[in-house]
């Protein structure tokens, strides 16, 4: 049996959110079905940026870990581990950085974009420059076909088969194959204050929350700021909460009801965020359910990273000597 091969990675940059859930994790969880799949927290890159102030990077590996194992990745399905537990990923960046030209580099839109966005933090260094060498090496270390990631991610993806192409113009064709991206149908989730999503705007819903908490919430939300009483019609697409009920409410029937009701004054914001509650909190039981079950058990956790950086390395390695040679370093003496 010969499955297609998945990789794709998150940053360790804090608790993930509804956003990371219904724009990535629900799609990997399916993905387990279908293919092999690897699922990397990579460390490395958010060193890229947070190397002066690295120190929150550990608990964060752990919290994203159980983010991951209790939205439904499973270690017995898919290989879930830390990419600097895999030193191959290093290596292999190293030698893909042999053939990266650095107008490739200095080109990147994401790296333009993150030096003039992130100005507090020096984002000048050698390291950050290849960013996306490091991930193009994460997936081609495993020769993944396939790397599910958002629109966000195009011009890194188009960057590592470019990479790939390169590697085998000098070193031999299908050495390592390019892989093919596979864009994430990603429902733009809002935030509570109607923007995107973010931990840096505050409006974020997290997948580790209590149902008290996000209650609190969506129950202090704003809404259309032009129904000011309940008697007041109101207009859903101007409403944040009307934008979050279409990313997660399952029940077309009742949607359609919330949004006539909200137009006609027929009901008020406050029902209808219960109804928006009501979505959410079944969504999120068995989440919780998995997260209490982990959570309880640190020592697992440690296994389940252990188990999984061994699967992986096994297949990084056996790429790593097949390029050797391809490269032309000198074989140590057996
Ligand atoms: N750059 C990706 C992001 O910010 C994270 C990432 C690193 C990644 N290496 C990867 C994603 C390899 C897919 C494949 O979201």
């Amino acid at each position: 049996m010969n499955k297609s091969r998945v990789f794709s990675g998150m940053r360790p940059t804090g608790a993930l959110h509804l956003g990371h859930l219904a724009g990535a994790l629900t799609n990997w969880v399916d993905l387990q079905e279908k293919y092999e799949c690897f699922y990397s927290i990579v460390d490395w890159h958010a060193l890229m940026s947070n190397y002066a102030d690295p120190g929150e990077t550990r608990q964060n590996c752990i919290d994203i870990l159980l983010d991951w194992l209790s939205t439904g990745l499973d270690p017995e399905k898919s290989c879930l581990f830390i990419q600097s537990h895999v030193p191959q990923h290093a290596e292999l960046s190293l030698a893909l950085a042999m053939i990266a030209p650095l107008g490739w580099l200095y080109r990147n839109p994401t790296y333009k974009e993150q030096i003039q966005n992130l100005q507090n933090k020096d984002l000048s260094t050698y390291a950050f420059l290849g960013y996306p060498v490091l991930m193009a090496a994460d997936i081609l270390v495993y020769k993944a076909d396939k790397v599910p990631v958002g629109e966000d991610q195009s011009a890194h993806m188009e960057l590592s088969r470019e990479i790939a192409r390169r590697f085998n113009h000098f070193f031999g064709e299908n050495l390592l194959p390019e892989p093919q991206t596979l864009l994430t149908p990603t429902p733009k989730v809002p935030g509570t204050d109607g923007r995107k999503m973010s931990k840096s705007y505050g409006n974020s819903l997290y997948i580790s929350e209590d149902p008290k908490s996000l209650w609190d919430k969506i129950r202090t939300m704003i809404t259309d700021p032009a129904r000011e009483k309940r008697t007041d019609p109101g207009d859903p697409n101007k409403c944040p909460v009307w934008d979050i009920h279409k990313v997660f409410n399952k029940d077309p029937e009742q949607a359609k009801e919330i949004d006539k009701g909200c137009r006609t004054a027929g009901i008020g914001c406050i029902d209808c965020k219960k109804m928006l509650n009501a979505h959410i909190s079944a969504m999120m039981e068995p989440i919780r359910q998995r997260r209490v079950r982990y959570e309880k058990d640190p020592a697992l956790l440690t296994d389940i990273l252990a188990e999984g950086a061994k699967r992986a390395k096994v297949v990084a390695q056996n790429t790593m000597e097949e390029l050797y040679p391809a490269m032309g370093l000198l074989p140590l003496a057996p």
